[in-house]
């Protein structure tokens, strides 16, 4: 059976016993606070289980895909090194929301692994919850109950919290599982160590690829344990690895699953795979790393320097270090792999190969930079060596987590690299600096966040912004939250006309008020389903209701923007071409900001373009035509942009101006007829990543301000040139002139420079046989008192010369001597200036013929000339 066989058999399966099976979420994670990347196939469905909202349907089955390189889940350092842990990976998963229970999902387990995919049952162990006393949970025997039915007494075996208690995160839906192991090593290493003594014990061969969670409880920032409102199923089936177990391989990477990318990296790198230990592992890390950058970059997240895109950015420069120092990869690779990748996957995951000329220019960009990093940190390492060698042959801890924190050069590649000079690392030091910035930052973004405090259970929040700017509303719940710099609120109410940040507009600010009291709202955020109103205290009375009201004039302009930008999308697409999609913006009461695929800097031209067919539209004044719930399959239907990384079970809600310009998915809030919005006009176009370019614009007043500060900018210069018209031409003549005037002042300097060298040269005296010439001289540049010194050098033999200048207010000494006067050893420039530099409060230095010397105090100049000769006299009498 090949993977897609076995994917499918997955889904058919759960789909024959009344499961409605459903596409994978993206795997970078929108709207939940608590989580990066998708790190289950549950997270999507966190709402069904804690009781936000009902499900549409309840069971559900995909394969969703998943990434645990952040956070509870981290697998990173595993990767490529065993033959098991992924950073991306696919979950199989069928789900039960308050229907079905442990009987028909431990049996359906069961029935698809031995009787569809035929797994032998000898070679499977299952795990049961032993219970946990602190927590107060007892033994799952119901669970221990069913399998007895299935399974021999002796594979059945108690597992601890850790490996059968399964929780999301620090908080979240959680419960017991039951989970099934399968030991795929030879007979005779079965006879030698039985399978159950290895279950949980980290063998390659003896491992775990289904988990089914019964979800029962949440558990609470406090640390405690509530029952939800209804008992789950929530199963996890590891891809990669039942395909490792069907296809009868000891390795993951051996299915074809990974066989494709392995076999392209190794023709690339003209290496076989298997035979070298370190090259295997490198092909393993790149061949797993290619599937997590490309697919988190087709969800959306571009890699960079914070959160979320430095997690991406990290693992793509762990791909690259790999491939650089052990497949000698020294230009950019990976970018390649993404193709074969989008390929292979193209019937499951359509969204990369949509987008695969983006998401490899993105890669390739990144690749380009960071071996540029590598090429400069290498750099770094050579200019060093000397000073390693002289400290014991060490690398000392601070120079390798210099390298570590601005190179991006991990511990591993420092010490390789110093393998290779005789060089050793000092590895505890660079421990030491690591943990110090650990708790740099661990101080700067703690923060304690109270439980909720609930005011009424189990209402519901409803919006009706889209409708109302103020509502009568009552506190659901509400929690505080401190970091070290500032402590707020966070309230939830029953009914809000306050829109929560997302999609990129900003959240509504606003006031609850009553007759007391007025209690500002400093911000509106999002956390999955729940609207959070960010206050800094909280109403005295919570119980009381009150009067929500956002700040209707600022929300006015957020509107204008948004659908602006609607309007500034669809005619990008129409100037630019298909390619343009979006890749993030940012609507306030300002401006609006819009980023999008394009390869090459837009046109002035075609701005031009863009903006008039976007003022054209709001001239026309279309009306808004808002549906809200749809399906996604309607809106699809409509033509709606913007499909990829909507959520299963989501309806959703289409904002169009004209079926034919502009149908978008869009929850955010719009005029009700394009002509609200006036007017607009484009500020900047600019390049924000590779293949990614932004448009910030203005709308209504703001744009109308934008213009006519343009234009009075341009009244001001016309006034200055006394012109009326052709301003540029004006300008140009002026630039013309001015360069003439520059030339004619340089010639007149030169020639005044000339005629003072000629009286400096009648002004030498003789002091010990010497031709010394030391004044005070008026040069306007530090370049002219060089030009004079070196005029004065050709023009006069055995000589010294020290000449004294003040240039742009500050005291200049410049001292040159003839070359018989320096090879014999009687004077030296430098330590001249530098004892004559006293005077004017300064210091300098040089060569022996020549050095120069600033200071600070110009009055000091006078004495320099005396003081000169008076030296000299010193010096060649010795
Ligand atoms: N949510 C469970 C897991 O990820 C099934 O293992």
């Amino acid at each position: 059976m090949n993977s897609a066989e076995i994917r499918q058999k997955f889904l058919d399966f759960f789909a024959s016993k009344e499961h409605q099976i459903v596409p994978s979420a993206p795997i970078v994670v929108k709207d939940d606070p608590t989580l990066m990347f998708t790190n289950a196939g549950m997270n999507q469905f966190k709402d069904y289980f804690l009781g936000n909202k009902p499900a549409p349907n309840k069971r559900v089955a995909d394969t969703q895909k998943c990434l645990r390189v952040s956070g509870k889940h981290n697998d990173l350092e595993e990767v490529g090194y065993d033959t098991y842990h992924h950073t991306m990976f696919e979950m199989l998963g069928n789900w039960s929301f308050g229907d079905y229970f442990k009987k028909e999902a431990l049996e359906w387990a069961w029935e698809l692994l031995t009787e569809v995919y035929q797994l032998p049952k000898d070679r499977l162990y299952v795990s049961v919850f032993e219970g946990d006393a602190k927590e107060n949970l007892e033994r799952d025997d119901e669970a221990f109950a069913i399998w007895k039915t299935m399974v021999s007494e002796d594979r059945i075996l108690f597992g601890s919290k850790k490996d059968n208690f399964w929780e999301m995160g620090d908080t979240g839906p959680c419960g017991p599982c039951s989970e099934i192991h399968i030991d795929l090593r030879s007979e005779e290493e079965i006879a030698q160590v039985p399978g159950r003594d290895l279950v949980n014990n980290d063998h390659p061969q003896v491992v775990e690829i289904w988990n089914n969670v019964f979800m029962e409880f949440n558990r609470l920032a406090d640390g405690s344990l509530v029952k939800l409102p209804a008992q789950h199923v929530d199963t996890g089936m590891g891809f990669e690895r039942l395909c490792m177990a069907i296809q009868g391989k000891r390795s993951n990477y051996d299915t074809d699953v990974f066989q494709p990318l392995i076999r392209f990296v190794a023709v690339e790198a003209d290496v076989n795979y298997g035979e070298n230990e370190k090259t295997d592992i490198a092909i393993r890390v790149i061949a797993d790393h290619i599937r997590a950058i490309a697919f988190a970059i087709a969800d959306g997240q571009l890699p960079s320097n914070n959160k979320a895109g430095y997690v991406i950015r990290r693992i793509l420069r762990r791909a690259v270090r790999y491939g650089f120092t052990f497949l000698n990869f020294k230009k950019p690779f990976l970018y390649k792999l993404a193709e074969v990748l989008a390929e292979q996957l193209a019937h499951v995951f359509p969204e990369l190969k949509a987008q695969l000329s983006f998401v490899q220019r993105v890669i390739e960009e990144e690749e380009n930079a960071f071996l540029r990093t590598l090429e400069n940190g290498l750099k770094r390492l050579d200019m060093l060596e000397d000073k390693f060698k002289e400290n014991n042959n060490t690398i000392d801890g601070k120079t390798a987590f210099e390298l570590y924190d601005t190179f991006g050069f991990p511990l591993d590649l420092t010490a390789l690299i110093a393998r290779e000079k005789g060089l050793k690392v000092d590895e505890a030091g660079f421990g030491v600096e690591m943990e110090q910035q650990k708790n740099r930052s661990r101080n700067a973004s703690a923060t304690e966040q109270s439980d909720w405090v609930i005011v009424q259970p189990d209402v519901p929040t409803e919006f009706i912004g889209y409708d109302y700017h103020a509502a009568e509303s009552h506190i659901v719940k509400y929690r505080q939250v401190k970091t070290k710099s500032k402590s707020e609120y966070q309230i939830v109410l029953d009914k809000t006309p306050f829109y929560a940040e997302s999609g990129g507009q900003v959240g509504d600010r606003g006031y609850l008020l009553s007759d007391t009291e007025q209690v500002e709202v400093l911000d509106t955020r999002k956390e999955n389903d729940l609207i959070l109103h960010i206050t800094s205290k909280l109403p005295q009375n919570v119980e009381a209701p009150f009067r929500s009201e956002i700040d209707a004039i600022r929300r006015n302009f957020i509107r204008k923007n948004h659908s602006a930008t609607h309007l500034l999308h669809a005619a990008l697409r129409k100037v630019l071409g298909d390619h343009v999609q979006q890749r993030g913006s940012l609507v306030n009461e300002k401006v609006l900001r819009f980023d999008f695929s394009h390869f090459t800097k837009v046109e002035d031209a075609e701005l031009r373009e863009v903006e008039a067919i976007v003022n054209e539209r709001i001239r026309e004044t279309i009306p808004l035509e808002e549906q809200r719930n749809i399906p996604i399959a309607d809106a699809r239907d409509m033509g709606a942009m913007a499909l990829f990384g909507e959520k299963y079970g989501d309806f959703v809600r289409v904002i169009s101006f004209g079926r034919e310009h502009s149908v978008e998915l869009c929850g955010g809030t719009h005029v009700y007829n394009t002509g609200e919005i006036g007017y607009f006009k484009i500020v900047s176009e600019s390049s924000v990543a590779a293949g990614v370019r932004r448009i910030e614009a203005v709308t209504a007043t703001a744009a109308e301000e934008f213009v006519q500060g343009q234009l009075d900018e341009l009244h001001a210069v016309r006034q200055v040139l006394s012109t009326q018209s052709n301003t540029a031409h004006a300008v140009e003549k002026l630039q013309e002139e001015n360069k003439a005037l520059q030339k004619q002042l340089e010639q007149f300097e030169l020639k005044q420079l000339t005629s003072l060298k000629d009286s400096l040269v009648q002004k030498a005296q003789q002091v010990e046989g010497v031709n010394v010439v030391a004044e005070r001289v008026e040069v306007s540049t530090a370049d002219y008192l060089k030009k004079l010194a070196f005029d004065m050098r050709q023009s006069l033999d055995n000589m010294a010369l020290v000449l004294a200048a003040e240039i742009d207010g500050k005291p200049q000494i410049a001292v040159m001597l003839s070359d018989e006067l320096v090879s014999d050893k009687r004077l030296n420039a430098s330590q001249l200036v530098r004892e004559l530099a006293k005077e004017i409060k300064g210091g300098g230095g040089g060569q022996p013929f020549y050095a120069t010397a600033g200071g600070k105090d110009v009055a000091g100049l006078q004495a320099v000339p005396a003081k000169a000769i008076e030296l000299l006299k010193t010096e060649l009498v010795k």
